[in-house]
């Protein structure tokens, strides 16, 4: 495996020194999270995976099109989307704000385009890249909706324990 750490994260760091990336960090995402923290999350998860399973990968195409993931730029909420419709529509929406940006290769459109899959049916991931950032946002996603839930319970169960148990 070849995977170049280096090469990963000064990637990384020349996108979080855009503005228009920067900019994400005013869209919401899951419970609390948003857009900005979630895609760094998601790159970095990707990275991971990767290693994890000996895949080698484009250092550049894989941070360039997780961190351009969810490219859409709007909140979810103030546009009345269902998550449905918003689940189904908005990976064809951030790859064409992303690309018009960015100007993506076919691999990184493809990593956007294909992330929700199964969800977009008709648009799989076609590369290891971008498996890797699906599987990655799923992994994310699933713990920015879990997290406040679990500081709830814990809060509640510190209330009952401070009530009932002396
Ligand atoms: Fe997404
Ligand atoms: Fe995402």
């Amino acid at each position: 495996m070849t995977n170049d750490k280096a090469v990963f994260v000064d990637e990384l760091n020349k996108l979080l020194e855009d503005p228009r990336i920067v900019k994400l960090c005013t869209f919401p995402q899951h419970h609390g999270s948003n857009t900005l923290s979630h895609c760094i999350a998601v790159t970095k998860k990707s990275f991971e995976l990767a290693e994890k399973f000996g895949w080698d990968i484009d250092e550049r195409e894989l941070v360039r099109g997780a961190m351009l993931h969810d490219y859409y730029q709007y909140n979810i909420k103030e546009e009345g989307l269902s998550a449905y419709r918003h689940g189904t529509s908005h990976p064809k929406i951030a790859m064409q704000k992303a690309d018009k940006d960015f100007h993506l290769t076919e691999k990184e459109k493809n990593i956007i385009r294909g992330h929700m899959w199964p969800l977009t049916l008709a648009h799989p991931p076609k590369s290891r890249e971008a498996i890797l950032v699906s599987l990655a946002d799923k992994e994310v996603a699933a713990v920015e909706f879990v997290r406040p839930e679990l500081r709830k319970a814990r809060k509640a169960y510190k209330r009952f324990k401070d009530r009932t148990i002396k």
